[in-house]
């Protein structure tokens, strides 16, 4: 059992040391230089909140309603390919803890747990986040597939039409599936519970794309398995089709652009995650938070605004949500709570958040997180950001 941990940072520092250096890497590290990584803190960080007094707060109110399902929690669980890398079996204790607080989870193509499985786990709570891929009949066949496990709402990722540079994978000498070299050998053996554990449970796997037809078996670096399975030719024409082919709720994910997100709502999308992948993707780009206000005032409550990339504390949620986001994704909390302590560390990254958020609230003097906005930021406090000169 992992002892009480006092924050995301805390998490991170304990998956830190529990995991093979190769496989924290994987999950820690974003692209490039990892300035947007740097940045999507520095964002959050910079938006000071003003508080009212004299509130009766005794009663909170966190939940949302989104997509004609109603929430629990205003922050889910980011899609993430091949978590359990992070420790045997977190796709399916995330799916349970997000069916058990009434939070979404994002059910990634790259998932090393088939949809099948997440979704039932999940109960209702589940998303499918797509990549299209070149081979078409696999991605109609992935879209029947979430459709008939109950998946209603889809996830469409459009910021890696080409691969993130990540130099931490490319120094690990990274491959999917996993092919140990000798410099990763002794790295495992300097972490036996890890290494055995995995072991025990086998490799996690490329789980939506098994079997001796999957163009994805054969172990290759991870920047050509993305090259692999994400088209680099979806456009606006095609996302019209898939838009006419899905008949759930339908999110972008991954856009940075107020004019993309007018090519969205007029192509029909039902939501817009404004996310550059945690910095995973691109390194010289905005962060989620500074183009949000741009993005809502070109959207005008045409489509829902969904954020990610950076979200650690409670707080950050208001403070997205002050911006127009009534709905937040955490991808890293989650793999670092895996990875400091199996379901029980997810348990906490979970735990953690919410409890910094109903904290926040009730110091900021706000009892429905509904009724956030932006009259609570200090005004000038983000004036290094672009969005406060309008
Ligand atoms: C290890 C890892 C794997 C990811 N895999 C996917 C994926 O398969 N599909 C996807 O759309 N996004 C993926 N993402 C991006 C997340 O969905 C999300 O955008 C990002 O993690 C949010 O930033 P944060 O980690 O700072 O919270 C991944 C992120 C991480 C950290």
């Amino acid at each position: 059992m992992l002892s009480r941990m006092a924050s995301v940072e805390d998490l991170r520092a304990r998956a830190r040391r529990r995991l093979p250096h190769f496989a924290f890497d994987f999950f820690d590290g974003g692209a490039e230089t990892e300035s947007n990584l740097r940045r999507n803190r520095a964002a959050f960080e910079a938006v000071t909140l003003q508080p009212r007094a004299l509130v009766d707060v005794s009663k909170i109110d966190t939940s949302v309603c989104l997509f004609g399902q109603d929430y629990a929690l205003p922050f889910g669980v980011a899609p993430m390919g091949f978590l359990n890398l992070a420790w045997p079996g977190t796709d399916l204790a995330l799916a349970r803890l997000a069916a058990e607080k009434r939070m979404p989870i994002g059910a990634s193509t790259a998932a090393s747990t088939s949809l099948e499985a997440i979704a039932e786990a999940a109960e209702g709570h589940a998303w499918f986040q797509l990549y299209v891929s070149t081979d078409k009949d696999w991605v109609s066949s992935l879209l029947d597939r979430a459709w008939a496990a109950g998946f209603r709402v889809l996830l469409l990722t459009v910021d890696s039409a080409k691969p993130g540079k990540r130099d931490r994978d490319i120094r690990n000498g990274l491959q999917i599936p996993f092919r140990p070299t000798l410099g990763h050998m002794l790295d495992l053996a300097r972490h036996p519970r890890w290494s055995l554990a995995t072991l025990k449970a086998g490799l996690p796997r490329f789980a939506n794309a098994v079997g001796p037809n999957s163009p994805f078996s054969s172990a290759i670096p991870l920047t050509e398995l993305q090259r692999r399975m994400i088209s680099d030719s979806f456009d606006w024409e095609d996302l019209k089709r898939l838009r006419s082919r899905w008949k759930g709720s339908l999110v972008l994910k991954g856009l940075l652009n107020p004019d993309d997100s007018r090519l969205a709502v007029a192509a029909g999308c039902d939501g817009i995650m404004v996310s550059n992948h945690g910095g995973r993707q691109i390194d010289y780009g905005p962060t989620s938070l500074e183009v949000l206000p741009a993005i809502r005032d070109t959207v005008k409550g045409r489509a829902e605004l969904l954020i990610d990339s950076g979200i650690r504390r409670g707080a950050d949620l208001i403070r997205a949500k002050a911006y127009g986001a009534s709905m937040a994704l955490l991808g890293r909390p989650f793999a670092y709570g895996a990875g400091a302590g199996g379901a029980d560390g997810c348990r906490q990254a979970a735990e953690t958040v919410e409890t910094e958020l109903t904290r926040a609230l009730g110091q900021l003097g706000v009892v429905d997180f509904n009724r956030v906005d932006e009259s609570l930021v200090l005004r000038g406090s983000d004036s290094w950001a672009p969005w406060s000169n309008r």
